[in-house]
């Protein structure tokens, strides 16, 4: 199959153009910065055809779909930076895309989304991933959705930050209660759902979890990655109501005075103050999934490390 990827320079996209790659798949990858180094490293890595073009820009996807089978979106934030307003990257993205898609003819769509995903979600990122799936579910397309929660694996966004901070910190934060549920799911697995959801029928026109077997507190997280560096670290529980007013400097700062979205948000409080979990079942027995617990697939990884084209 001919599939055209977006969000392919990615932490997630990475592991699924190399799952792609290794099915037989021709792989071609939407980048709105062809030259970046990150984009470059990604070419030279994998054998993939990089089209030039945005989500945002509607004209520019009709030539990137031109001959594909099949899309896989992946685009999405979690932190907002400039016209990358979840809106605009989640819904008006999606919906972009999909038009484009119908119009190329294309057979085949599968979908990221997000864990908590829901009608009146607390938070802009979940309420916004919902406005993108409902948008997919109206298509025509012969569409599948998934749901991950926290994916790990090498160069992700979350495991690697805690890890890092625990190499020189003597203390790790812990937002809220710490108590609000996870189900880390590893990145392999997420790419092996995406690549074998576009040879399986019965997938299409369904929605899935993307989960591990485990169900973590965040404190228990915290100490999973620490447990598996072999390092021990106090842990320091920082108020939601206080941490709301460094996180909306953060917001109004970076992006005027570095045009970069901020490492912490309000929205992403919002989402570690809620369980985050699901049911791993359907997904793991229709794809045939790994299932391998948060601290397996810690120790596979070793201390996990940076993104593997960068
Ligand atoms: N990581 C997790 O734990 C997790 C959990 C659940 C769901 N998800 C979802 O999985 C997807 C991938 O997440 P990730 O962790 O791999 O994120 P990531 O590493 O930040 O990658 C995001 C990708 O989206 C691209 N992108 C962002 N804005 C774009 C735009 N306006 N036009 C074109 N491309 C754009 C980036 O391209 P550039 O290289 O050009 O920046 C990059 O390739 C997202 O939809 C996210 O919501 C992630």
């Amino acid at each position: 199959m001919k599939v055209l990827l977006t969000g392919g320079t990615g932490f997630v996209g990475q592991a699924i153009v190399a799952r792609l790659q290794a099915a037989g798949h021709a792989t071609r990858v939407l980048a709105r910065r062809p030259t970046s180094p990150r984009s470059q490293a990604l070419a030279s890595r994998f054998a993939v055809d990089l089209a030039a073009g945005d989500v945002l820009e509607p004209p520019s996807l009709g030539p990137a779909l031109a001959g594909v089978d099949a899309v896989i979106h992946l685009v999405g934030i979690i932190s907002e930076a400039g016209r990358n307003t979840f809106d605009n990257a989640h819904r008006v993205a999606t919906e972009n895309l999909v038009r484009a898609a119908e119009t190329a003819g294309v057979r085949r769509y599968v979908h990221m989304s997000a864990l908590g995903t829901r009608p009146n979600a607390v938070s802009r990122y979940h309420q916004t991933k919902w406005m993108a799936e409902e948008f997919v579910r109206a298509s025509p397309l012969a569409w599948t959705i998934f749901r991950p929660s926290l994916i790990y694996g090498p160069g992700d966004h979350f495991v690697n930050l805690f890890a890092r901070l625990s190499r020189w910190s003597p203390v790790l934060p812990i937002f809220g209660t710490g108590r609000a549920r996870l189900q880390p799911v590893a990145v392999e697995a997420v790419a092996i759902a995406f690549v074998r959801a576009l040879s399986e029928p019965q997938a299409v026109g369904q929605t899935y979890d993307l989960c591990g077997p485990t169900s973590l507190t965040f404190e228990e997280v915290l100490d999973t990655i620490l447990a598996s560096l072999g390092r021990r670290r106090m842990k320091l529980r920082l108020p939601m109501r206080l941490m709301r007013v460094p996180a909306a400097l953060l917001e109004f700062l970076m992006p005027r005075l570095l045009g970069r979205a901020p490492p912490l948000n309000r929205d992403q409080l919002a989402m570690l103050a809620e369980d985050n979990v699901g049911n791993p079942q359907p997904a793991q027995h229709l794809f045939d999934l790994p299932v391998e617990s948060f601290r397996a697939g810690l120790d596979r990884l070793g201390s996990l490390g940076p993104r593997p084209a960068t």
